[in-house]
């Protein structure tokens, strides 16, 4: 896939360490897709679609090492490099669903959401942050979901997901975050005989299924096969 040049149109400051970009020229891309983004003189990182309406795409960053850094220092009308959407999508399957996300693993889960919401499905999501100043999306996420509930500190208790399955009796869970929460989801989900699926980070090198550095321990390579892998894929990593 050849790299794209595009200008950003819009930027919206999320909190101290989180921005969210839009551009234009992504064609259609599908919940829990990524891009690879190339700033100029600084690198190229993946970045999930955290939304996708007129024709604007949006992706949000954490600032966490130089790259994300140099991200954030760009303006309004300054260009990037952009391939793809790249990699699997969620499959929107349930009627009444879950998102758990952690930190910035809310990025691919908002698109998620506001695609299921359209589709008339029921959405209720767990967000974790690990402080008050942390939260994103609040607003957005409050208008357009059944049930939002947040939680602060290190991790997502695994309380909080059987409380909400005792009340809502969701069908379908979709998780993004830490990798220990997504485990606690993931088994939380096989023993209750749920189906769910999992945004999956690792770190992408070529981003075309070659350089094998993305690998999963079953060899399923994110960068290809993900990052969106479901509870059976996932079997062989955390089962
Ligand atoms: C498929 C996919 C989708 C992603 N979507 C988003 C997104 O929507 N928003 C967002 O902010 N970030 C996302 N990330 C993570 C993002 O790509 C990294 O934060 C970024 O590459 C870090 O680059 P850097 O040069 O700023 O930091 P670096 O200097 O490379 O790293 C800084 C710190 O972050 C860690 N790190 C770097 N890359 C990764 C990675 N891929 N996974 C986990 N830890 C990493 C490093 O170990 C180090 O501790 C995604 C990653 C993947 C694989
Ligand atoms: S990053 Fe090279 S195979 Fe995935």
């Amino acid at each position: 896939m050849q790299i794209q040049i595009e200008r950003i149109e819009h930027i919206v400051h999320e909190n101290e360490s989180v921005k969210t970009f839009f551009i234009r020229g992504v064609n259609d891309p599908r919940p829990g897709n990524y891009l690879m983004v190339w700033i100029p003189g600084s690198g190229q990182i993946p970045l999930s679609i955290s939304s996708f309406k007129n024709d604007l795409c949006g992706f949000t960053v954490k600032r966490v090492g130089d790259t994300t850094a140099a991200m954030h220092n760009l303006r309004v009308g300054d260009l990037i490099g952009i391939t793809g959407p790249l990699g699997t999508s969620f499959s929107i399957r349930g009627e009444r669903i879950l998102l758990v996300s952690g930190g910035i693993g809310i990025a691919p889960l908002l698109y998620l959401a506001i695609e299921a919401r359209q589709m008339g499905k029921k959405v209720y999501a767990i967000c974790g942050f690990e402080r008050a100043e942390d939260i994103i999306f609040e607003d957005v996420l409050n208008g357009l979901l059944d049930e939002l509930v947040i939680t602060l500190g290190e991790r997502t208790p695994l309380d909080v997901i059987h409380k909400l399955y005792e009340k809502r009796r969701f069908d379908h869970i979709y998780s993004c975050g830490p990798e220990p929460m997504m485990k606690r989801v993931f088994d939380f989900a096989r023993s209750s005989q749920l189906g769910a699926e999992f945004s999956v980070e690792r770190i992408i090198k070529c981003g075309m299924g070659i350089c094998g550095a993305c690998a999963l321990p079953n060899g399923m390579r994110v960068c290809k096969e993900g990052p969106v892998f479901d509870l059976e894929d996932m079997e062989g990593v955390w089962g």
